[in-house]
């Protein structure tokens, strides 16, 4: 069956997954929702969508469509997807799914009531790199802490971006987001237990924050300690990485490798991912093309998406607890 797929919000990341669906045997691209007619012009040109529609609304009551993926400004996520999730159509909705973990909940709640898709766009887990390490991990036995980052250096974004009351959040929102769903991935999907949090704005003169550093608790006892920025003078490598710290050994991404201490032969035994560093792209249509098979593939055969809302959800969660903390000073647990 071809899944007819429709996209809200023609900018960046819209084009990527529109391309990752043209790239999707059996995936038919039929509308566009886009405030400004020069992008929905220049989208459905590109990528031959006949319908181009100002609003989700406009476009559920036109009918026709599958699934839609949601690319719009943070504050419309929430909106958008119980929307299309009481039409009975199934949705991607990008990072953060939310504006907060109250949205959140709403939205998984309007996907078990609707029985639609409802899938968040957590990209680094379809990433080639991830996922082998993810498989390696079992060598480093338990993995006691976790060190990752997310983090833009020399630029930030504007616009939108840069307004709480769009985006909900900043840099945390946007980039330490990824760290956090990424380490989550690799320990086997915790759920977190307290966060501890410094956030502030020290590079630019907006309401959202720049500058990061949290601390998780996961219920597992592992802890990960991740960064989150714009603007930064510094990243320890590019835009986005993890390190796993092992009772057995050392796991890192980009260069992609594991370090395992050989006491017997008194040596570090290194096993390579043989993935290419440094990547052509950080971010390479590759993993977007992965996921959004993978959402088609939910669609088929009705299996829940992981991630799902529930992952997303569980994000959100985090995000909040590091901005009260932040705020209070204090840890914050989470329920
Ligand atoms: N996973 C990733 O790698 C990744 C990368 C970039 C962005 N994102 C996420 O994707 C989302 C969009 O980010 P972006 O960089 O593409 O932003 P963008 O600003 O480039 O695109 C957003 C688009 O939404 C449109 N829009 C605004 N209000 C609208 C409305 N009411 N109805 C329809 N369209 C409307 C804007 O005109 C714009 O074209 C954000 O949630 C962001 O966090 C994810």
């Amino acid at each position: 069956m071809t899944i007819k797929i429709a996209f809200t919000g023609a900018g960046y990341i819209a084009h990527i997954h529109a391309q990752a669906a043209q790239n999707q045997p059996n995936v038919e691209l039929v509308a566009v929702v886009e405030k400004f007619s020069d992008k929905s012009n220049a989208f459905s040109e590109k990528f031959g969508v006949k319908c181009c529609y100002t609003s989700v609304d406009e476009l559920l009551a036109e009918g026709g469509v599958d699934a839609l993926v949601i690319c719009t400004p943070n504050f419309l996520h929430a909106p958008q997807t119980i929307a299309a999730l009481n039409a009975g159509v199934h949705v991607m909705v990008e990072k953060p799914m939310a504006m907060d973990a109250a949205e959140a909940e709403r939205m998984c709640a309007a996907a078990e009531s609707s029985g639609a898709v409802l899938m968040v766009a957590h990209c680094w887990r379809f990433d080639e790199d991830v996922l082998w390490l993810k498989g390696q991990a079992p060598k480093l036995g338990k993995i006691i802490r976790t060190k990752g980052y997310g983090v833009h250096t020399h630029w930030g974004p504007a616009g939108w971006f840069t307004q709480k009351e769009l985006a909900g959040g900043g840099a945390m929102a946007d980039m330490g987001i990824h760290a956090l769903d990424t380490a989550r991935f690799l320990l086997g999907d915790p759920q977190p237990v307290s966060v501890y949090a410094k956030i502030g704005t020290y590079y630019k003169d907006f309401d959202v924050d720049d500058t990061g550093v949290i601390l998780v608790n996961w219920d597992n006892g592992a802890t990960s300690y991740i960064e989150s920025g714009w603007w930064q003078p510094h990243s320890d490598g590019p835009e986005a990485a993890t390190q796993l710290y092992g009772t057995q050994g050392f796991g890192q991404l980009f260069p992609t490798k594991l370090e395992l201490p050989n006491i017997q032969e008194g040596k570090l035994d290194i096993i390579d991912s043989g993935l290419p560093f440094p990547r052509p792209e950080h971010c390479p249509q590759s993993m977007y093309d992965a996921q959004m098979a993978y959402f088609i593939e939910c669609i088929h055969s009705g299996q829940k998406p992981f991630p799902g809302g529930m992952e997303g959800w569980i994000n959100t969660k985090v995000v909040d607890a590091a901005y009260e903390s932040a705020a209070t000073g204090n840890v914050v647990e989470i329920n």
